[in-house]
């Protein structure tokens, strides 16, 4: 169990609203080192805002949220630093399209953290073997299937040598076929320590993976608990009607 002393990303306080929509509301939460956090919530609860607040691809009107002991930067050099110590695996795949598999994982550590070419690319290929892509090295991204890219834009963050990684509804795009590939590839990275905060509504994950559920509706955290816990014995009368609702369809 991580040491919750030993808190990596702290939010405190945070609030940010889009016009009079009041998105994300008094927000505190605290995710150790190596600790791994799922978020859910119904659709519209601000998962996906907390999730880019954290890697400010969204500003936040107050509060703070701090990473490894330091606040967010503004913008420049330092901001584009933060994103290398904080990865971001999307629904979407965001690959380049007009560059191969091994050109979108060394993009990042050669333009950013300066890494020399022939480096750069044997840990990607390293990273590649990792996710079971390293035979796809030299496609294009729409060669791969859905699972495949997934697992390079896994491979793609990894490459940045992040301190926490977030995942916003990671596999909700992919066919049910390939949903599990991607799964093990985090249930993996989970294990061996890294610190992840992940937006998804899969339990088997939430269930191998995770250390804590945060319930998340109308851009509040209703409640917290372990995945046990929450999945058996929620608390709130929001979290009980959401599972209805998810366990039922
Ligand atoms: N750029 C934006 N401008 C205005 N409103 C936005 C913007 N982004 C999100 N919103 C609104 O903020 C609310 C929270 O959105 P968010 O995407 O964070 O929810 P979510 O919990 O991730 O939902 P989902 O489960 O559907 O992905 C929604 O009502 C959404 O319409
Ligand atoms: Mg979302």
């Amino acid at each position: 169990m991580p040491d919750s002393s030993d808190a990596l990303v702290v939010l405190d306080k945070v609030n940010k609203h889009f016009g009079d929509l009041h998105v994300l509301q008094d927000i505190d939460l605290t995710v150790a080192r190596g600790e791994v956090v799922i978020v859910i919530g119904p659709s519209g609860s601000g998962k996906s805002t907390l999730c880019r607040a954290i890697n400010r691809l969204e500003t936040i009107d107050d509060g703070t949220i701090t990473v490894d002991g330091r606040a967010l930067p503004q913008e420049g050099k330092a901001l584009a630093h933060l994103r290398a110590e904080v990865g971001m695996v999307f629904q979407s795949f965001n690959l380049f399209a007009h560059k191969t598999i091994l050109e979108n994982v060394t993009l990042g550590p050669v333009k950013v953290k300066k890494l020399p070419r022939r480096q750069a690319e044997d840990e990607a290929m390293a990273l590649l073997e990792r996710v079971g892509v390293a035979n796809q090295a030299q496609k294009y991204p729409a060669q791969l299937s859905g699972g495949q890219q997934q697992r390079v834009a896994i491979a793609r963050s990894l490459a940045m040598r992040p301190k926490v990684m977030l995942f916003d509804e990671p596999t909700s795009a992919l066919d049910p076929e390939m949903i599990n590939e991607v799964l093990d590839v985090m249930v993996a990275l989970a294990h061996e320590g890294m610190t992840m905060i992940v937006v998804t509504h899969e339990m088997g994950f939430a269930r191998k993976a995770a250390n804590r559920v945060v319930f998340m509706a109308d851009g509040r955290i209703h409640e917290q608990a372990t995945p046990e816990e929450f999945f058996t014995n929620p608390r709130s009368e929001r979290a009980k009607d959401f599972l209805s609702k998810i366990l039922t369809h």
